[in-house]
Parts: C-alpha cells; structure tokens; sequence
C-alpha cells in the first residue's frame, strides 16, 4: 500500500561523537542507494562513563530527533547506547508511542559473527567503561557460544582522546599501548580483539602496529552493514519506506565548523553539517 511516507525516510544513524561514522562509511559503501542522516551528540560526548540513566536520556533524545526528521530506522552506532538503552527504547517507547518505527544496535550483530572469526575460541573486547559493565558482549557471546572465553577491557580515555583529536600524540599513544597489553595480559590464547566502540576504528591503523600479528582486530562496520542488509530484506514493509537516493544529512550537537573539519578528516571526504540542539 502507498502511503505518502513511501519511499521518503532516511535511515538515522546515532552516535555519542564521531564514532558512528565507522559504521556510517559502511553503511554507504554496502547500501549507496540509501538515504542517510547522521547524528553526532559531540556537545555531550563521552558517553562512556555516564550513568545509565543519562546515557538512556541522552539516546531517547536523538533517537526522537531523528524520527522527528522522518527517520522509521534508527541505527545506534554507539555500543555504549546500545549496551545502556537500546533494550528499554525498543521494550517500552517504540511499541507505545512508535509501532511502526524500529532502534537496532552495533552489539548483537557483532556477538553473532565472532565464533566464524575466532580459532582458539579466545577473544577479548575493548571498549568504554560502560559497555564493560553492562557485560553485554559476554552475555550475548555466551548465549550464543559458550564454548567462547571473553575478555573485556575498558579503556576510558580512547574516545575523549579521538573526540579531542589527541590520539596521534605520543602522550595518546602511551595510553592506548597501555590498554591493549592490560587486555592481552589477561590471555595469552586471544586471537581476535572486538572493538568495541565505534570510536576505536579510527585508531585501527596504529592498533595494527602495536597488536601482535596473529591477533585478528574486527571493527563492526562491515558486520553492521551486513546485518543490516538481511534485516531490509527480511523487513519488506520498512524496506519500502527507505529513502534511496544515496544522500546523507550530517547533524550534530558541537560547533558545526569543528564537527566539518574533524569528521570530513574520518570520512576521508569533505561534509558540511547542520548544528542542533538535543535536549
Ligand atoms: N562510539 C561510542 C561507542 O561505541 C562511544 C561512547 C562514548 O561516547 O564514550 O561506545
């Protein structure tokens, strides 16, 4: 049936900062014909070590955004919003207020994919302090193969140092040496390495040089966009409603000026963005 919504909503991707534009990168190289609008909450990130609430609070104010801009789908590109929120959004606001609109987190998909990845069926998970507590990985990995040993470890200056663009400093660098050998120490079987925070990607060429060579580093963009191929397809309904003019929207809460600079760097190409206010 037509609607005047057919063919008209942008699928909405969510991250506290300038992570999600990990995923969003593959998300336009896997589906270039879809239309896309990207949310950066910069003025409020880290996210990392907020409370639950604030990081629920902080999501279900972007997530209404977005679906106020047109939006039925929303990616949350962000583990910690997906660790922190995505279950109560999608267990008590979507089926009250937004039947028809669906939230999808980085998390599970990721989760799914590990035991084709891993060989000695030892992984570790870095990530923010967050999504270390919420144990989400270790309880969706386990639920899915227990036969998978997993090994978390937090590291909570990671995104404030991207966030800042002080990840390539020496000082930058010491910190994140320091945590990849707190999480190797924890196993010396761990072959693959989850990052776990979309932010971390955008480090994943100096990762490379400082993990030892067997040890497979997985970023999710390429598992979200996978996954999010099959849901389309297995959501006909939502599908159809998608956009697909291969445009994307860029918004974000920080000085738009800042945001273009930084963000068209991650990118890789140049991005003018709109700024907005949540909250
Ligand atoms: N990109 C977010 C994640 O995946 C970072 C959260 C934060 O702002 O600390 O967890």
């Amino acid at each position: 049936m037509n609607s005047i919504h057919s063919n008209s909503s942008p699928i909405g991707v969510f991250d506290s900062g300038y992570g999600g534009l990990t995923i969003l990168n593959e998300l336009r190289t896997q589906l270039p014909e879809y239309d896309f609008i990207y949310l950066g909450d910069n003025a409020r990130a880290p996210y990392g070590s907020r409370s639950f609430e604030l990081v629920y609070e902080f999501t279900l104010e972007a997530v209404r955004y977005l679906f106020s801009q047109g939006c039925e789908l929303v990616i949350l590109a962000c583990n910690t919003a997906s660790a922190k929120a995505l279950r109560t959004i999608q267990q008590r606001i979507l089926p009250i207020e937004f039947p028809n609109k669906r939230v999808l987190g980085v998390i599970r998909p990721s989760a799914e994919k590990i035991d084709g990845i891993t060989q000695t069926n030892h992984i570790g998970v870095l990530a923010t302090e967050g999504t270390v507590k919420s144990e989400s990985y270790v309880l969706e990995i386990q639920k899915l193969f227990p036969e998978i040993v997993v090994h978390q470890h937090a590291c909570p200056i990671w995104v404030s140092l991207i966030e800042n663009g002080k990840h390539d400093t020496e000082a930058g660098k010491v910190f994140i040496q320091e945590d990849v050998k707190l999480l190797l120490e924890k196993d010396s079987e761990i072959d693959t390495i989850i990052l776990g925070c979309t932010h971390y990607p955008i480090l994943e060429s100096y990762l490379k040089t400082i993990v030892p060579p067997h040890i497979q580093l997985i970023a999710q963009g390429p598992i979200v966009a996978e996954s999010l191929k099959l849901y389309l397809n297995r959501h006909p309904w939502l599908d159809e409603k998608c956009a697909k003019n291969g445009t994307t929207r860029f918004l974000t809460t920080e000085n738009k000026l800042v945001f273009d600079q930084k963000a068209s760097q991650i990118v890789g190409y140049s991005i003018e963005s709109e700024q907005i206010h949540l909250g």
